[in-house]
């Protein structure tokens, strides 16, 4: 293991879905930077949030609200448009996180193809990057890809971990092991290209402690799980499980079946 292998993995809690239930009725209760406080109480790094173009969940007022009010590193996911990096320019939040986005998806289907999009993307990462903001590419986790996001510019890649965490939900280990390794090996290469590494998508208690010990992993960035879960046990509760998951993961070997586990 390298020295950076021995750095804590950061956690990002990212309170979209906080702002999805308040949608579902109109008006300001749950309030996402209500969340994002008790996130920090509870020992998140940062706060991530998606400003989708359809505003389904996170609005803009979420944004100005968080950028003004919360003390944690915003992490803004975006996706490559004129509108959106106008916005992200105004609020120059600590970190951006450029994401594909299709009107009709429930979520992040897939990573970014920053090979076919590279004509759009490098001015976009240009402008982001000269406004003193860490520009994240979130991709599968592809040779091409990190290859593509190193020539970029970027300085972080995020790689997607839904299709890891697919397999495991359907209980399919070969695939769960097969997808554990291109993110292993795609880590690996874009550590070694000098870019810093993120993950994150569909991350839950049972999924989280291999990516956490994927050697030069610098931060997970979780949501869904953690909103849904904070229904039964406290957000509160929950945040400092995950973040007691991924601290006892860093130590230990990428080995799946050998997860040490935390109490609530
Ligand atoms: N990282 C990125 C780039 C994402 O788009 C998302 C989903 O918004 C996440 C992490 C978190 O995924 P989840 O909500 O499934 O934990």
């Amino acid at each position: 293991m390298t020295d950076d292998a021995k750095l804590n993995v950061r956690l990002g809690v990212n309170i979209d879905h906080v702002a999805t239930i308040r949608n579902a009725r109109g008006g300001d209760h749950p309030d996402p930077v209500r969340a994002a406080v008790l996130a920090a109480e509870a020992g998140a790094d940062g706060i991530t949030a998606h400003l989708r173009e359809d505003r389904r969940h996170i609005s803009d007022a979420d944004i100005e609200r968080l950028s003004a009010e919360i003390n944690l590193p915003l992490n803004l996911e975006m996706a490559a448009t004129e509108e959106m990096l106008n916005i992200a320019l105004r609020h120059k939040p600590h970190a951006v996180c450029i994401v594909p986005e299709k009107r009709q998806e429930v979520t992040t289907e897939g990573g970014l193809d920053v090979a076919a999009e590279h004509k759009v993307l490098a001015p976009i990462v240009d402008k982001l990057a000269n406004a003193g903001c860490r520009v994240s590419l979130f991709i599968d986790p592809d040779p091409v890809q990190v290859a593509v996001s190193k020539a970029l510019g970027a300085a972080v890649v995020e790689l997607h971990t839904g299709a890891y965490c697919e397999a495991h939900a359907a209980g399919q280990e070969t695939k769960k092991a097969t997808e554990l390794e291109r993110l292993i090996a795609s880590a690996a290469m874009a550590h070694q290209a000098g870019l810093e590494v993120h993950a994150g998508h569909g991350l839950c208690f049972e999924t989280v402690q291999p990516v956490a010990a994927i050697e030069g992993m610098r931060e997970l960035n979780i949501g869904h799980f953690m909103i849904g879960e904070a229904i039964f046990e406290g957000l509160e509760n929950v945040i400092r499980k995950m973040r007691g998951l991924i601290d006892a993961a860093d130590s230990s070997p990428a080995v799946p079946s050998a997860l040490k586990s935390v109490e609530l």
